[in-house]
């Protein structure tokens, strides 16, 4: 019973995302200017909900939110897309901001057509980690699933294109990859499995362990643009605030020092691979403290609601606990940087993204 308890609370904040993201719902995002002339043909994301643009909506998972509100202020508004916020996802605001196309659709997605898949998609999978463990308990795509479409992606554009231009489609294009969340926020605190096994040192070793396969197997397939989003500030979402931060549901520092010490490694990691392929730009895209800036300064940002979703009460709601009988949304997301318990609003979103490749964006070329 506690067993099934366990797994099922591990399964519904599985759902879990994170992430990204400036004002209102106009869905305007401003496009970076790139050095040198470059241009960028395609984003390819891979990861979880944080930049899930759908593709759960056709994998047999309760990790979906293909329902109202989620969506409220998606497009003209009222559609859920099954993406795990109010409107955009970093997936999207990246791709945007990078002048290649305003939303970034699920790869599988049926309705796709070729040309579509010319200028990116995402491969992303809300429940998934870098821990393998994490996509099975979610019944969700694991990285390596993940990286078993973008091989048929690529074989589908070299058809339509051509092998030359599929070649230059692949190593030009910039890839994003956003994960590690729902490993130590469910996988590893929730659920039993992994910490019979490891301590969260030896945990988190096994995770940069896991992600630099991945990379290095990215980095195969042709990839030469590849940046690693780090951890947010987990400890202070507002599930793991209501879970584990006492009554006054103060960040999490348990969540908060697992998520620092895996930042730390993984950037060492990246300084590594950067060094092992020089032709290779990595990057590291650090979105701890500017998310930890946003919560701690929310007025500065325009935020007011820094500690509760907008989702219900905001402490717990998340997937499909926030949906069309929840009695209270909040009917001003853009003053709230979250949500549902887990995930930030398109405005929170759209904040740090701008941050975040304000900073970074040059790393790239
Ligand atoms: C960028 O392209 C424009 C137009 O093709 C050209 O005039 C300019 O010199 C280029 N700048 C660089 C830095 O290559
Ligand atoms: C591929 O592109 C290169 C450079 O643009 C060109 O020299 C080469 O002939 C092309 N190869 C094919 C098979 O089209
Ligand atoms: C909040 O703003 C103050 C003043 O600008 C700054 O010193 C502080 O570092 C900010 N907090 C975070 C977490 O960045
Ligand atoms: C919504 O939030 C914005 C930003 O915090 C604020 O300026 C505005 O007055 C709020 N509107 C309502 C109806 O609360």
């Amino acid at each position: 019973m506690k067993f099934l308890f366990v797994k099922l609370v591990s399964q519904l904040s599985l759902v879990i995302l994170w992430s990204f993201a400036t004002v209102i719902t106009s869905q305007h995002v401003s496009v970076v200017s790139l050095p040198n002339n470059e241009s960028v043909p395609a984003v390819i994301v891979f990861g979880d909900s944080i930049v899930d643009t759908g593709n759960n909506n056709y994998i047999n998972t309760i990790a979906k939110v293909n329902f109202l509100p989620y969506g409220k202020d998606f497009g003209g508004g009222n559609q859920p897309t099954g993406r795990f916020s109010n409107g955009l996802t970093p997936s999207d605001i990246i791709a945007a901001k990078l002048g290649v196309k305003k939303l970034l659709p699920p790869y599988l997605d049926p309705k796709l057509q070729p040309q579509d898949l010319l200028t990116g998609v995402s491969f992303a999978s809300g429940g998934s980690g870098y821990d393998p463990l994490t996509s099975k308990i979610a019944s969700v795509l694991s990285l390596s699933d993940q990286l078993d479409k973008f091989r048929e992606y690529k074989n589908k554009i070299k058809e339509t294109v051509g092998g030359n231009r599929t070649t230059t489609i692949i190593s030009k294009s910039i890839y994003i990859l956003c994960t590690g969340s729902n490993d130590i926020a469910n996988t590893y605190s929730l659920s039993p499995f992994r910490r019979l096994q490891y301590d969260i040192q030896s945990y988190i070793d096994f995770m940069i362990k896991q992600a630099t396969n991945f990379l290095k197997e990215l980095y195969g397939l042709g990839a030469r643009r590849i940046g690693v989003i780090g951890l947010p500030v987990l400890g202070c979402v507002p599930f793991q605030r209501t879970i584990q931060g006492g009554i006054h549901r103060e960040c999490s520092d348990f969540e908060n020092h697992a998520a620092t010490l895996f930042n730390n490694k993984l950037s060492s990691q990246i300084d590594a691979l950067k060094k092992q392929f020089p032709e290779t730009k990595f990057v590291y895209l650090e979105i701890y403290n500017p998310l930890l800036n946003m919560i701690q300064n929310a007025t500065k940002y325009g935020f007011e609601v820094t500690d509760k979703g907008c989702c219900g009460t905001g402490d717990f709601e998340v997937g499909f606990l926030c949906n069309r009988l929840t009695p209270h949304i909040c009917s001003n997301t853009s003053s709230y940087i979250f949500w549902d318990s887990f995930h930030p609003t398109e405005e929170g979103y759209k904040v740090l993204c701008s941050q975040v490749l304000d900073k970074n964006i040059k790393d790239f070329f």
